[in-house]
């Protein structure tokens, strides 16, 4: 199935009703993504579809046929959200922060606190108590 995949075409047969998150770290390779609660709740698998932050847990691969899919690895690991991230000391044990990273990339630049409190709604840390995290956002949006 054809899909754009950070940025480049991607072609991979897996079957349709697979869960997203397990084509891309399995078929795709990329362990980037990462599984919390798999049941939508945690916000630990978060990518883009589309620009659209989706809990990859809860989307079949069906579903991405010709979008385009934003994983932590798109960002290239020198992005601004990701030095603000390393700089504000916003990544603990590190699990939800693929999702916060790609949750955060969707947000739109000049975000208020408020709105990025809004869009991180669904992502949650059970580590650093999301001041941090607020704070590196503002930083590297
Ligand atoms: S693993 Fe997908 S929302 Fe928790
Ligand atoms: S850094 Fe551990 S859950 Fe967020």
């Amino acid at each position: 199935m054809r899909f754009e995949l950070n940025g480049a075409p991607a072609d991979v047969e897996a079957p349709p009703m697979k869960r997203l998150l397990d084509v891309l770290r399995e078929e795709c390779g990329l362990t980037g993504t990462k599984e919390g609660c798999g049941e939508g709740e945690c916000g630990a698998c978060t990518v883009l579809v589309s620009g659209e932050p989706v809990c990859s847990c809860l989307v079949p691969f069906a579903h991405v046929r010709g979008a385009k899919v934003t994983t932590v690895e798109g960002l290239g690991g020198n992005h601004p959200l990701q030095r603000a991230f390393a700089e504000e000391g916003a990544a603990q044990c590190g699990i939800c922060t693929p999702g916060m990273l790609l949750a955060a990339l969707a947000l739109p630049p000049g975000a208020t606190l408020e709105e990025i409190r809004a869009g991180l709604a669904g992502n949650l840390c059970r580590c650093t108590g999301y001041t941090a995290i607020y704070r590196a956002v503002q930083r590297g949006k």
